[in-house]
């Protein structure tokens, strides 16, 4: 969801603004994307680096969950939608990962539309953390599996969740800053010049459309049939 500050400057406007725009464009964008055939929908709401930035900056950031989750989550259970938190709760306010818990919790039964939301959330970071789990329980004198691919993709945060299929990086900005590193193995990359708060169904369709037109071989040499999601 890039581009909300740069959103926000262009109006002579203060970061929060355009974050507060970000949640309008998050909300149409979830809206839209079931549409498009999308099952799965993984938005990066706060990175481990995040934390780096002004406080005033990332205290506007947790409130934004605080008021959306507030105001969306009974709408969104009700709509079939199953949320998941993608990232580290150790350093999270207290009160943000019990509202996470609970909208967790409290949308564990849905399974039209999948929202995952990586916040406090970093690609190494998590691929760091699994590892560790293995290791620490080998220590603990477990039996536990070899690692390969597998079991490493078990003990990541997005275990079980549907392959990635489609990233979209927003603002012009050709990168993939630490998001969903392992699961991009064999993703499409779209990037889009829009900055994100102006992003919903218009843009989502042109990266869709974008995707459908790839040959995904997945490092042979047959053709793949393209799966949709994000
Ligand atoms: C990147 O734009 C955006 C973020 C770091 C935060 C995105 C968060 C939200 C839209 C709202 C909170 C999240 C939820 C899940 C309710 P930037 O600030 O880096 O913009 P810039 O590159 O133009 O400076």
């Amino acid at each position: 969801m890039d581009g909300n500050g740069r959103w926000a400057s262009a109006r002579g406007l203060p970061r929060a603004m355009g974050h507060r725009e970000g949640v309008q464009a998050l909300k149409r964008t979830i809206q839209a994307a079931p549409d498009f055939g999308i099952q799965c929908l993984t938005v990066f709401g706060f990175s481990t680096e995040n934390w780096s930035r002004p406080a005033e900056e990332v205290s506007d950031l947790m409130g934004l969950v605080r008021t959306y989750v507030a105001s969306d989550l009974a709408r969104l259970e009700k709509a079939g939608v199953r949320l998941r938190i993608l990232g580290r709760r150790d350093g999270l306010p207290s009160d943000i990962a019990a509202i996470i818990e609970k909208a967790e919790r409290q949308t564990a039964h849905n399974d039209r539309f999948m929202l995952q939301v990586a916040f406090n959330y970093g690609g190494r970071a998590d691929l760091v953390d699994a590892a560790r789990r293995h290791m620490q329980r080998l220590l603990a004198g477990e039996t536990v599996e070899p690692i390969d691919e597998d079991t490493l993709a078990a003990g990541l945060a997005t275990a079980g969740s549907p392959p990635l299929d489609l990233i979209v990086r927003t603002s012009g900005e050709q990168r993939l800053s630490n998001f969903l590193l392992w699961e991009a193995a064999y993703a499409e990359l779209v990037f889009q010049d829009i900055l994100w708060p102006d992003y919903g169904p218009k843009a989502l369709g042109e990266a869709v459309a974008a995707f459908a037109q790839r040959e995904r071989r997945y490092g042979g040499r047959e053709d793949a049939p393209a799966r949709v999601s994000a």
